[in-house]
């Protein structure tokens, strides 16, 4: 069973040609609402794979977070740890979409409102999951308080340091596994090199886009490759990594191929617009590991 601890978020999408410059008004494509935020990405891909898969979170009382929230339902979520919060609206971001890449704007709202003392809550609920997953979406002190409990209890916890900004030493030491890509690592570590792959061995990957993601298995630097594939959008290829990475670990994968296994997992990913409609089942990953598509 997996757990994940995170943001929930409505995606607002424009597809443009072009992403504007300052000032710049420029007529986009086409517009769409899609499931997003981090965690439930992360928890979707995690669920698309076959896990079984609990979410923690907070949504407002509004249309968003109630659409939200059937869409994890229909993907086979528990969701009665999501809490409606009455003061805030729904978490969104807003997505522009060009030129085979993103830019994200997010408004928290309702996810800055999960506290350390809702996590407190569900402490049975993580002592009992074979991982459980989290990210920089919500509250660092809620974050803390969930990797206080995974290390108290003894269990797995992947933090995925998205937005980096918010991420403390303290929290590094804690998680089991972290997987920045590199932007983010060089925001954690102040440099991304063999130095800092090597302090953290088996623990921190660096994830590369196509190019795969990058460890220390303890004496050597492994670099495991990735997988090129026709790109429509990259939202959610970072989550689409983690939550099939958690779900390898829950498995019982070995380090190296739950990396290899969600670095095709992520590939699939990228095929389709929005952060979750990419997301592949078991079956279709393991077609991809195989080089099999074409049959
Ligand atoms: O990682 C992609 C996600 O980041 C999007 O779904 C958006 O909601 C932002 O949180
Ligand atoms: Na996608």
């Amino acid at each position: 069973m997996i757990t994940v601890v995170g943001s929930i978020n409505m995606d607002l999408v424009v597809e443009s040609d072009k992403k504007p410059i300052q000032g710049e008004t420029r007529l986009g494509n086409s517009f769409s609402t899609f499931p997003g935020g981090k965690g439930s990405n992360q928890a979707v891909a995690a669920a698309r794979l076959g896990g079984k898969v609990n979410f923690v979170g907070n949504v407002g009382r509004d249309i968003f977070g109630k659409e939200l929230q059937e869409n994890l339902s229909n993907e086979g979520i528990n969701i009665d740890f999501i809490s409606i919060d009455k003061n805030k609206r729904t978490g969104v971001a807003t997505i522009i979409v060009s030129e085979g890449d993103n830019s994200i704007i997010v408004v928290p709202g309702a996810n800055y409102n999960l506290t350390p003392s809702n996590v407190q809550h569900v402490k049975a609920l993580l002592a009992s999951s074979d991982i459980v997953i989290v990210q920089l979406e919500i509250l660092s002190e809620t974050v803390e308080e969930v990797l206080n409990i995974c290390h108290e209890q003894n269990v797995p916890v992947l933090l995925n340091p998205a937005p980096a900004s918010s991420c403390t030493k303290k929290m590094i030491d804690m998680a089991t596994y972290i997987t920045p890509n590199e932007t983010e690592c060089i925001e954690l570590f102040g440099e991304y090199s063999e130095e800092i792959l090597k302090e953290f061995p088996n623990k921190l990957i660096v994830t590369q886009g196509e190019a795969g993601a990058t460890y220390y298995n303890g004496s050597e630097v492994v670099q495991v490759d990735g997988y090129k594939t026709t790109v429509t959008d990259t939202t959610g290829a970072g989550d689409t990594f983690n939550g099939s990475f958690g779900f390898a670990i829950s498995k019982g994968f070995a380090f190296k191929e739950a990396i290899q296994f969600a670095n095709a997992s992520a590939s699939l990913s990228v095929e389709r617009l929005g952060a979750q409609r990419g997301m592949p089942s078991l079956h279709e990953v393991k077609k991809r590991l195989e080089g099999l598509e074409n049959d």
